[in-house]
Order: C-alpha cells, then structure tokens, then sequence
C-alpha cells in the first residue's frame, strides 16, 4: 500500500508556480485573485484564509472581499461586475455555499469565465464535458495531478465515484471519462452501494459523511480517493474512508488531511497563474 501524498506535491506545485509568478512579474503581470466570502460559516472561513495564505506562498496577490449574510444578491452581483471589468484581477471566486437568499447559479454565471478559476460557469462545465481546454474545478482536477503524479494511469479502470455534487463528483467523472476509464456515479443513497463499490479499481469518495467507505466495500488492491472532510467526534478532521480498515487492502490511498485537500489549493493557483498568462 502506497501514501498519495497530496501535500508534499502540491508544496512541491507551489514553489513551481512561484517561480511562473515570477516571470510573469518581469513582463508587468501581478497575478491577482478575488476572493469573495459570504456570512460567517467557520468552515468557509478556514477554507478562505488557508486560500489566502496559499497565494503569498505563490507569489498571487490576493484580494478579500468579506461580506455580511444580510448581502442582497445585487450587491454581489454589482462586486463580481467591477471584478470582471478590473483587468489587473485574474480570478475570481466565490466561496460556497452561499447564504439561502443568494441564487447560487446566477451568481455562478455573473463570473466572467475567463476569470472562473473554480470552474464552476457553465462554459467551462461545457468545455470539460467535451474534452475542450477551459478551467477544470480544483478538487478532481487536484485528484487527477495527484493520481498522475504517482503514474497512476486510468486507462480501462473501472471507476467508481460516490457522490454527484458540481463541484466534485460530476467533473470527476468527466476527468475519469476523458482520461479513459469506465465511469459511474453513486451516491450515499444509492442501493447496495457495496456491490458498486466492490467492483471498482479506482473509488473517488466525497459526500461527507464519516465511515461511509468500509473495508468489506473495496476490493483487494484498489486505489481509493477521499475527498471528505469531517471533523469527528473528539474534533479531528477526517474523511469518508475508513482509513485504519481501508488501508492495507489498497495498493494506493489518500490521507485526511494531507491528501486532496492541499491539492485542491494548489490547483486554485494554478488556474489563477493559468488566467494571469492569457491577460
Ligand atoms: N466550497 C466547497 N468547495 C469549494 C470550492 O472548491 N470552491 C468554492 N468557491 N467554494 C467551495
């Protein structure tokens, strides 16, 4: 069983890109990201500063707008609006969930998609379905480098990937899809989830819920991703493997933390440097 050491690489992704920001520099390009939060949820608001701290690291600017939970849709609106137009912003991104009054996808569709660095507007939702170069959202595009990373080709594997959110589970299968592999999508909910899971080569998992993934549900050998984050009882974060039990029946697993988390950041930057070189 091998590690998928999703913070050494994406450490390792960082200072390269650190080095690209650097040479953007010298031809007068600062990258820059916006990042807009919404309400005082403490998980967003951990997951924003952690992004925010991310940007020093790779030399990216980055620009807070935190804004209260009595924001009207059309005041956020009106800040994405100025954002699009400032051409010395390179991305632009909006911290979800947002708060029940706010139409998530009007907002979502208000990102100049040139600018949308989480690759949630439907053109880029488009462009990745038909295989086409546009921004791919960082968590499964964050899988696919870790899983490239350790030549991990998924070629002709069966996939399994349990949960079918836009965020994660439905560009996963498209990444899974145009790399190849044999795709389905399940979810928490889905009957006899263990004969799906059972069959699978390569288990993507992110539905957030603690021990959904046991190890009578995977098969010797396989490769097994999770994207949960959880925090447990005794406040640990974990993810949605068993990863005591899990674990030595796999020939490659991720970790929580250290796993997809940091990699899902350093994609973010990585589409903010990607934006920054097409200005
Ligand atoms: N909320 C949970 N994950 C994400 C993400 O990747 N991007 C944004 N904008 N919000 C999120």
């Amino acid at each position: 069983m091998q590690i998928l050491d999703g913070k050494a690489l994406s450490d390792k992704i960082k200072i390269e890109l650190k080095q690209e920001s650097i040479l953007l520099n010298e031809k007068g390009i600062f990258p820059a990201l916006a990042v807009i939060l919404v309400g005082d949820d403490p998980a967003s608001q951990t997951y924003v500063n952690t992004k925010e701290k991310a940007c020093g690291v790779a030399g990216i600017k980055s620009i807070m707008h935190k804004m209260p939970s009595s924001t009207t849709q059309k005041e956020l609106l009106d800040i994405i609006t100025s954002l699009n137009l400032d051409s010395s912003v390179d991305g632009i991104l909006v911290q979800l969930p947002l708060p029940k009054h706010i139409d998530t996808n009007a907002v979502i569709e208000a990102i100049d998609p040139k600018k949308d660095v989480d690759g949630f507007h439907p053109f880029n939702v488009g462009r990745l379905m038909a295989g086409l170069d546009g921004f791919v959202p960082c968590t499964p595009f964050g899988v696919m480098r870790l899983l490239e990373e350790y030549k991990i080709n998924v070629r002709g594997l069966d996939a399994c990937v349990i949960g079918a959110s836009n965020i994660v589970g439905k560009p996963m299968m498209n990444l899974l899809l145009n790399a190849s592999a044999t795709v389905e999508i399940c979810r928490s909910s889905t009957k006899n989830l263990c004969e799906h899971t059972k069959r699978a080569d390569l288990i993507v998992v992110g539905v957030g819920k603690i021990n959904l993934l046991t190890a009578d549900m995977v098969k010797e050998g396989a490769i097994v991703i999770d994207v949960g984050i959880n925090r447990n009882a005794e406040g640990k974060i974990v993810g949605d493997v068993d990863f005591a039990g899990v674990a030595p029946k796999c020939s490659f697993i991720t970790p929580v933390p250290g796993g997809v988390g940091p990699m899902t950041i350093a994609m973010l930057l990585e589409n903010t440097i990607k934006s920054a070189k097409n200005r």
